[in-house]
């Protein structure tokens, strides 16, 4: 089968690293006999060196075009302490989705067993632990209208939600409930925000469609003590954009390592997978990022968008195999050798 996909690096540490997916891509092409067509386009700061926008019209086309999106990371130091900035890297990521229409975001969190050590947390708490945070993307107050007023003394974001974008979240996280153990989080601020006070209005309706799974409701603030103190406890938690955000940088503790979490970004046009750890502008190009995050994002890739699990398990497999094995970036090395970015990526391809 030939699979038509969108290569987006974008900035910092993203090229290296998508550039070690596409080599597992190819070989479980290879293996698997299919044909990858890769399609570049610029985003983020490298969009605005090319061109001046930070996600072109040219990128847009080249997804909606493709089958699938891989997308390394945007950002740059040069716009992260200039508040004035007009146009930001990170623009060219939220228009991605906003015009892609990816309202949901899926972030995985599973541990290996032969990592669970470098994690922060206790090993008994962490072990085993594996739940999926579904990331509301394209509202709130990301999106919401803001401004300045008073000559610019005063600033605003609103944090706007419509009944319907809450519905099809609720449906998707509710869907995938019930493909894993059942038992649905959501997590809300509903005792102080009105926001929340329809997430949860809406949630507690549609859990009556849903009685074999298990919906329990919590608050943000708990939930972010939750995490840390008993990850075990959830299966699948479903919450707005922003809180969404802050909670899974703060899961990828559980596993150990930001370099290892990979998401998928879905909804109604091309769906985006990315590794969540960002551009980390001070590894790039130094060829030792962990590249781990992007590949299980291309084995996030072929099970959601072309619906190859095989394939999506020969990843998995292989990256497995190379933690066991020891071949890993300096985040994971724990002393012993670390490798770099390309060497574990040209492992985990010549594995599959
Ligand atoms: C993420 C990132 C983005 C976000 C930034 C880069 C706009 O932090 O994907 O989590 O906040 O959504
Ligand atoms: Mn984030």
């Amino acid at each position: 089968m030939k699979l038509k996909i969108a290569k987006l690096p974008g900035d910092g540490i993203g090229p290296e690293v998508v550039e070690q997916a596409v080599k597992v891509v190819d070989a479980v092409c290879r293996k698997f006999g299919h044909e990858a067509e890769f399609a570049f386009g610029f985003v983020g700061a490298c969009a605005i060196d090319h061109c001046g926008n930070p996600f072109p019209e040219e990128t847009f086309k080249t997804c909606m075009e493709s089958q699938a999106v891989l997308f390394g990371a945007v950002g740059d130091p040069k716009y992260d302490n200039d508040p004035t900035a007009k146009v930001r890297p990170e623009q060219g990521l939220l228009a991605m989705r906003k015009q892609l229409g990816l309202y949901a975001n899926l972030r995985p969190v599973e541990t290996f067993s032969s990592l669970v050590h470098k994690s922060p947390l206790k090993k008994e708490l962490v072990d085993g632990a594996d739940f999926l945070c579904v990331r509301e993307l394209t509202g709130g107050m990301y999106f919401g209208e803001k401004g300045r007023l008073d000559n610019g003394d005063t600033a605003y974001d609103t944090n706007i939600y419509h009944r319907y974008e809450v519905e099809r979240i609720l449906k998707l996280s509710f869907e995938y409930a019930r493909l894993r153990r059942k038992h649905l989080t959501v997590v809300d601020k509903a005792n102080v925000l009105e926001s929340s006070r329809l997430w949860r209005q809406v949630a507690q309706e549609m859990a009556l469609q849903y009685p074999d799974v298990e919906t329990d409701y919590m608050y943000v603030d708990n939930a972010a003590m939750k995490l840390i103190t008993g990850p075990k406890f959830f299966d699948v938690l479903v919450t707005e954009n922003t809180f969404g955000d802050i909670l899974t940088d703060e899961a990828s503790c559980v596993s150990g390592s930001m370099g290892l979490l990979a998401s998928a970004s879905v909804g109604e046009h091309t769906s985006v997978f990315e590794p969540i750890h960002g551009s980390y502008p001070q590894a790039a190009g130094k060829n030792i990022a962990n590249p781990v995050a992007t590949i299980l994002s291309a084995a996030m890739m072929f099970e959601y968008a072309f619906g190859m699990m095989e394939e999506g398990r020969a990843i998995r497999a292989a990256v497995q195999a190379s933690i066991d094995a020891g071949i890993v970036t300096e985040d994971l090395a724990d002393g012993g050798k670390a490798y770099s970015t390309s060497e574990v990526g040209d492992w985990i391809a010549a594995q599959i």
